[in-house]
C-alpha cells in the first residue's frame, strides 16, 4: 500500500521496516469503533461547515458501505497497511476519490487511536463485567445449597475453626462484586472523548468536540490536547483490574486443586471439565484451574508491560506506545477465556460435603469453642486456653477427639467441665453460634447472600 507520507520522502519504505511498523495484524480489530469514530467526525465536519454537507455524506455513507463490507466478509484486511487507521481511510479514498481525501481534516491518528482503543475497551469493559456478574450469580447459587455443608476453614493451611462451604464461597463473591465495581469506575475514568486533540495541539479548524463526544456516547471530552493523545491510564488501568481478578481466579484455582486431590477430596471435577494422563491411567487432572493460575503470570506480564512502556515517554505521542494493543488485548481475552471455562466448571462439580464434614471432624477446629464454653462460665480466656491446649494434647496422646474425650478426662483437667460440653463442641453449634454479621452461621450467610444480590443488581445498574 502507497504510504500517505509519499510526498516527503524520496524512497519507499523497507519491506523490514514495513512489517515491523505494522500493527494492522492487531488493531484490525478496533474496526468497528474506527469506522464508527470516523463517521460522527465526518458528521462533526459537515454540521461545522469544516467540509461541504454533501461530501460530509458522501464520506458518512462510504465509512458505512465499508463497515458492511467488513462484516459480510466482502472486504479484507491490507496486511500491508500500516494500521487499520490508514486501512479504512485508504480503502474510502479508492472508494470516493477525492472526497475521501477529506476525512482527516483536523485530526491525526494520535487522536484517532486513543479514540478507537476507548471506545473498544469500554464495550469489553461492559461484557467482562457481565461474565464476573455471571460467576457472582453462580456462586451465591451454590452457596444456597450450602448454608449447613460444614468444613474446616484453615489458616497457614492448617484446619482452624469450623466454616460452612457456602461461607466458603461467599468470601469470593465478595472478590468479585470488588471487581465489577473496579470495572465501573474504570470505565467512568475512561469515558473521555479525545478526538480533537489532533497530532498534540488540538487544531485552528472550528470544530465542535461536543457534538462528536454526544455522537459517540462518551460523558465528555477530555480536558488538554497533550493528555488526549499520550494518556494510557485507561488501558494501564483496565489490565491492572483484570490483574486483580485473575488474582482473585487464580486462588480460588488453587483451592480447587486441593480439593481436588485426594489428600482434601472436597469436590469432584464433572468429566467433561478435567482431563487424563497419557500414562497413567487412574489420573484425573484440574487442568482448568491450573491454567487460570498460571495465565495470571502471564495476564501480570501484561500489566508489567504496560507499565514499563509507559515510564519514560515523554510528552505526546511515541511510537512505543503502539505496544499498549497486544498486552490490553491479551489480557482481556485471557480473563475471558477463564471466567467463561471457570463458570462451568463450578456448576458442574459435585460438592463431597460427607467428606468437608469429616475433614471438619478432626484437627480439633472446636478448640477455640471449648475454650470459649469456659469463658462463658466465668474463667479468664488465657487459662480457659490453656486448659483446652492440655486437653488437646491428651486427645492426640489417646488418639481422641474433643467430641469422644470422656467427661471425667475434661474434669481432671478443670472441674468446671460439665455433661453440656459436648453440646457447646458441636460442629453445628460452633458455625451456627458465629451468627454476628459476616460470620459462618447459616443465618450470617443467609444475610450476605441477600445482601450481594443486591450490590450485585446496584453494580450493574451503575457505569
Ligand atoms: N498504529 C499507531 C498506534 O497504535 C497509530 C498512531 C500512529 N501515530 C503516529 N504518529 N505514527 O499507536
Amino acid at each position: 500500500m502507497a504510504k500517505m507520507w509519499a510526498g516527503r520522502f524520496k524512497k519507499e519504505v523497507d519491506e523490514k521496516v514495513n512489517d515491523f511498523n505494522s500493527s494492522i495484524s492487531f488493531d484490525a480489530r478496533m474496526y468497528r469503533q474506527d469506522i464508527t469514530g470516523s463517521i460522527a467526525h465526518a458528521t462533526m465536519l459537515g454540521k461545522t461547515g469544516i467540509i461541504e454537507l454533501s461530501e460530509s455524506q458522501a464520506l458518512v455513507e462510504g465509512l458505512k458501505g465499508i463497515l458492511e463490507d467488513i462484516e459480510q466478509g466482502k472486504l479484507e484486511f491490507d496486511p500491508t497497511a500500516e494500521d487499520i487507521h490508514m486501512f479504512v481511510e485508504a480503502e474510502l479514498t479508492k472508494r470516493l476519490g477525492d472526497t475521501g481525501k477529506r476525512l482527516h481534516t483536523s485530526r491525526s491518528r494520535n487522536d484517532q487511536v486513543a479514540l478507537d482503543f476507548k471506545m473498544y475497551l469500554k464495550d469489553e469493559i461492559i461484557e467482562i463485567r457481565g461474565m464476573v456478574a455471571e460467576l457472582v450469580e453462580t456462586l451465591y447459587t451454590l452457596a444456597e445449597q450450602h448454608l449447613d455443608t460444614i468444613m474446616p476453614g484453615y489458616t497457614h493451611l492448617q484446619r482452624a475453626q469450623p466454616v460452612t462451604f457456602a461461607h466458603h464461597l461467599m468470601a469470593y463473591v465478595q472478590m468479585f462484586l470488588r471487581d465489577i465495581g473496579r470495572l465501573n469506575d474504570c470505565y467512568k475514568r475512561m469515558d473521555t472523548m479525545p478526538l480533537g486533540s489532533c497530532a498534540l495541539a488540538a487544531t485552528t479548524y472550528p470544530i465542535d468536540r461536543d457534538m462528536v463526544t454526544e455522537l459517540l456516547g462518551f460523558q465528555s471530552p477530555t480536558e488538554n490536547s497533550l493528555d488526549g493523545v499520550s494518556d494510557r491510564d485507561y488501558c494501564i488501568e483496565l489490565t491492572s483490574d483484570i490483574s486483580l481478578l485473575m488474582t482473585h481466579l487464580s486462588r480460588f484455582s488453587e483451592e480447587i486443586i486441593l480439593w481436588c486431590s485426594w489428600e482434601f477430596k472436597f469436590i469432584e471435577l464433572d468429566d467433561a471439565y478435567a482431563t487424563g494422563s497419557s500414562i497413567m491411567p487412574q489420573k484425573k487432572n484440574p487442568d482448568i484451574t491450573e491454567l487460570i493460575r498460571g495465565k495470571t503470570g502471564r495476564v501480570n506480564g501484561d500489566l508489567t508491560t504496560l507499565l514499563t512502556m509507559m515510564k519514560g515517554l515523554p510528552l505526546a505521542y511515541n511510537k512505543d506506545m503502539q505496544e499498549d494493543k497486544e498486552a490490553t488485548f491479551d489480557a482481556i481475552d485471557t480473563v475471558k477465556l477463564c471466567i467463561s471455562t471457570f463458570i462451568p466448571m463450578i456448576r458442574t462439580m459435585k460438592v463431597l460435603k460427607e467428606n468437608m464434614r469429616h475433614a471438619a471432624a478432626k484437627g480439633f477446629i472446636n478448640a477455640t469453642d471449648c475454650a470459649d464454653y469456659l469463658v462463658k462460665k466465668g474463667l479468664p480466656f488465657r487459662d480457659a486456653y490453656k486448659i483446652t491446649g492440655e486437653l488437646v494434647a491428651i486427645c492426640i496422646d489417646q488418639n481422641k477427639t474433643l467430641e469422644t474425650l470422656e467427661l471425667s478426662t475434661y474434669q481432671s483437667v478443670c472441674e468446671t467441665f460439665e455433661q453440656d460440653v459436648y453440646q457447646a463442641i458441636d460442629l453445628l453449634t460452633c458455625v451456627n453460634g458465629r451468627n454476628t454479621k459476616g460470620g459462618p452461621s447459616s443465618k450470617s450467610v443467609s444475610v450476605q447472600i441477600a445482601n450481594a444480590k443486591q450490590t450485585l443488581k446496584t453494580l450493574m445498574e451503575g457505569k
